[in-house]
């Protein structure tokens, strides 16, 4: 496996390519998630990019086509910080997998998810440098990686739509948690879109591309799309169906871990929730028999668009086997599906049902 340095507890999903992340009474111990606990997950191998030769080049539909060094870039644009959560779309695949197999997928726990305060630039304000031309439609992120699939080696890259690059939250970071962004978090620059999909956000940035579609490369246009169930994505239309753009909703609970021997009585249940796009957690609830009653968990982060909000419940259990059930609603009203079963999909992406784990309590 590539070197990264990441805690011992770091649970690793996959070797080569490198992808894995932290277990989950430790994702939830803190509001920001340390660089050692970050999830990771590569399509390919950490590229060892020389700061010094590195250039970020903005080109395309734009007045002004600019190549950029780090320094011209943080220098030349105002510094900005947000806190972030960064999601795949393949979180909590394992309980989708329990329901039909998904071969060829990393087998994700809920731990590919993670937290940090990103800094750097903001994307709108480098467009608005560059002057962006009539027809423009897209902004397309390039990485720098080398990413074989169906024989062709590229780039990981992505899209969004133009209005969402320039809504101004879209950040060009260059540091995570005050610090330099370490190689496997995208080293020197990655794109950070809040409440998407992590899979948007390129890491070892090169390339910004103002375009009037979205991009063709294999990560926006196949992959990262829920396909029906019945759909074989070896030989599925991809273009009929949408790319994945805003993250799930969700409400995980990672305390007690699922399967744990608990002490009858007063349990504490702690978990992160997540909200799409630029939406809110509005409300996390939790239940401790089965769904027939439930409790309304505090939020212990202040609900903001494109970051969790952690939250801790108080639930009664008697002594026995337990069934502990999260359910969240986000600021305009939506809700996950109820039963892991109606999310099945032949990639195994957007599980948002409600979280069901047993614990025994004694
Ligand atoms: N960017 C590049 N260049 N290569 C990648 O493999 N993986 C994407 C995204 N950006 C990826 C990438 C996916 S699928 C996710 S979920 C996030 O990075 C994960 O970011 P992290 O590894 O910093 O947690």
């Amino acid at each position: 496996m590539e070197a990264i340095d990441k805690d011992p507890t770091f649970i690793v999903r996959s070797e080569s390519p490198v992808c894995g992340g932290p277990p989950l009474d430790r994702l939830v111990s803190r509001p920001l998630t340390w660089r050692e606990d970050f999830f990771v997950r590569n399509h390919g191998a950490i590229p060892d990019l020389d700061v010094d030769h590195w250039r970020l080049s903005v080109e395309g539909l734009v007045a002004t086509p600019m190549t950029l060094t780090l320094g011209e870039l943080t220098s030349r644009f105002a510094r900005r910080d947000a806190v972030v959560t960064l999601q795949c779309a393949g979180n909590r695949r394992d309980e989708l997998i329990a329901v039909r197999e998904i071969p060829g997928e990393v087998p994700w726990g809920a731990e590919a998810v993670s937290t940090a305060r990103w800094g750097g630039v903001s994307l709108a304000d480098v467009l608005g440098a560059a002057g962006v031309r009539d027809g423009a439609t897209h902004v397309w992120f390039e990485g720098l990686d080398a990413v074989t699939r169906h024989g062709h080696t590229f780039g990981f890259g992505s899209s969004i739509d133009l209005a969402r690059a320039l809504a101004g939250d879209v950040l060009l970071a260059d540091r995570m948690n005050g610090d330099a962004l370490p190689a496997e978090h995208g080293y020197p620059l990655r794109a950070v879109i809040p409440g998407y999909i992590g899979a948007r956000s390129v890491k070892w940035l090169g390339r910004i591309i103002v375009a009037d579609r979205p991009t063709d490369n294999y990560f926006q246009a196949h992959a990262y799309k829920v396909l029906p169930a019945e759909a074989d994505p070896a030989t599925v239309d991809w273009d009929a169906y949408p790319a994945i753009e805003e993250a799930p909703l969700q409400a995980v609970i990672c305390v007690p871990a699922s399967g744990a021997h608990v002490a009858a009585g007063r349990l504490i249940v702690q978990g992160y929730a997540t909200a799409p796009g630029h939406r809110r957690v509005a409300l996390v609830e939790v239940s401790a028999d089965g769904g027939a009653t439930w409790v309304e968990a505090d939020l212990l982060d202040r609900p903001a668009p494109g970051a969790w909000s952690r939250w801790q419940a108080t639930v009664e259990i008697a002594t026995g086997d337990a069934s502990l059930i999260a359910r969240v609603r986000d600021s305009e009203g939506g809700t996950g599906a109820v039963h892991v079963h109606d999310r099945w999909n032949p990639k195994g992406y957007m599980n948002d049902a409600w979280h069901r784990i047993g614990v025994r309590a004694g």
